[in-house]
């Protein structure tokens, strides 16, 4: 049988840019940017963008489209079957977590899509009517519960059609609305009085605030937005064209995540601070300050229900590339039919991503290395795991392969002189810059 494949260069670049563009940048980046001390948390997010995760990025296209495999089979067979085929199998087990714990905050996202369809945050709420609202949701058991099995029935139906008809047609038609959704927010955010504050907070950097800390944190966030270290992207690459240019094909997703990033923070920042609240709120930002800002706002129940949608669907585009890294591995390698593979997937994360949803109330108790069942899988993925994929993948790339196969890959064989003029540079990134970068930052948060 043949492999299912996108059908366009623009399905391919909208369906990684869906992978890339997740609650990352509409939930984790601009609590992250409140809690390190603003603009110049941003200016060492774009280093690590640019020199440590474009480069690994690049890595996980080259191993993609080069085997044309699910993740597993990619590090099996370029490796000619070695061990390095269990650092495959991890990059494949990673991405279940992650949507296991995934699906819980897509679930939140759809529960305040109904509030806000309700008119929950018009009429200017009270700030602690809202922190409540949202304790009493979270700690809650059917609700939390519901939301998560709906958003990962959501994710495994569009799975289930294909590639090209369901990944690519819904990141198609969600990705351009989800731009326009986020800018029409921003603009309005800038409309607000006092709207500068944010701005200046979010652009003037004050470099006391970083350590290494902080440094480990915009790494960690880099991996997370570019879906780095867990398969997604090499899986989606293995279904790109060979005459596509990687080059372009990374930087423009990486170049679109980090846009996103900005404009989400530029959406959220000036409208918190016109209402004077504290940016540093954590990740109770998006659903604890943001609906009592909405509640704020002239026409903030529209705003309150474009931002829910943007969030849903950011959500959404990321959560089908998780899935799909496994489904490929499962089809591939086991034999299963796409369907049973969605279901058997569905069924796993539902039960993980349960005890996720449960342990902000019921399970709220139990606490592994001092940490929710949540916090540990968040902690565990996004701060371990992912680095070490990412690791583990530059070191493969760059000390296992042959050169020439990496250069053959990345610029058509030969034929995209530009990619062959720059090849030196990325050898000497992913060869060196990369591995060690990612172990001294990984080593200096750990202090
Ligand atoms: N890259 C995805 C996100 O940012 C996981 O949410």
């Amino acid at each position: 049988m043949s492999r299912d494949s996108f059908g366009s260069r623009f399905g391919a670049l909208v369906a990684m840019a869906g992978s890339a563009v997740g609650l990352g940048n509409l939930w984790r980046f601009p609590y992250l940017v409140g809690e390190n001390g603003g603009a110049a948390f941003i200016i060492v997010y774009v280093a690590m963008v640019f020199l440590i995760c474009l480069p690994i990025f690049i890595s996980e296209f080259v191993l993609g489209r080069r085997s044309q495999k699910n993740a597993y089979a990619a590090f099996r067979d370029l490796s000619g079957g070695s061990a390095w085929k269990w650092v495959g199998l991890l990059t494949v087990i990673v991405p279940l977590i992650v949507l296991s714990y995934y699906s819980v905050i897509g679930g939140w996202s759809i529960e305040y899509l109904l509030k806000s369809a309700t008119f929950s945050f018009t009429g200017g709420a009270q700030q602690s009517a809202m922190s409540t609202m949202f304790t009493d949701f979270v700690t809650s058991t059917w609700g939390p519960l519901a939301c998560h099995t709906f958003f990962l029935l959501a994710t495994t139906l569009i799975v289930v059609v294909g590639i090209k008809d369901g990944i690519e047609k819904f990141s198609k038609v969600m990705m351009p609305l989800l731009f326009f959704m986020v800018m029409a927010i921003a603009f309005y955010s800038l409309t607000l009085p006092g709207a500068d504050k944010g701005l200046d907070y979010l652009f003037n950097p004050d470099f006391s605030k970083i350590d290494g800390k902080s440094i480990s944190s915009a790494l960690g966030q880099a991996f997370f937005s570019l879906s780095l270290g867990f398969g997604t992207i090499l899986t989606y690459a293995s279904y790109v064209d060979k005459k596509e240019d990687i080059l372009y094909q990374s930087s423009a997703t990486a170049a679109s995540d980090l846009m996103f990033a900005l404009i989400a923070g530029v959406a959220i920042m000036p409208a918190v601070f016109a209402f004077g609240l504290d940016p540093q709120s954590g990740p109770g930002l998006v659903f604890e300050t943001l609906p009592f800002v909405f509640s704020q706002m002239p026409a903030g129940g529209v705003i309150a229900i474009l931002f829910f949608v943007s969030l849903l669907v950011a959500a959404l585009t990321s959560s089908i590339s998780m899935m799909e890294v496994a489904v490929a591995y499962l089809v591939e390698e086991k034999n299963f039919s796409r369907k049973a593979a969605c279901v058997t997937l569905f069924a796993i994360c539902w039960a993980v991503g349960a005890l996720c949803a449960l342990s902000f109330g019921p399970l709220a108790d139990i606490k592994i290395t001092g940490r929710s069942i949540f916090d540990l899988f968040d902690h565990l993925s996004s701060n371990i795991l992912m680095t070490l994929g990412s690791l583990l993948t530059v070191l493969f790339v760059g000390w296992r392969l042959k050169k020439t196969d990496i250069y053959d890959e990345f610029t058509n064989g030969g034929t995209l002189s530009r990619n062959a003029k720059l090849f030196g540079l990325l050898w000497f990134l992913i060869r060196y810059v990369c591995p060690i970068a990612i172990i001294s930052i990984f080593l200096s948060g750990l202090i």
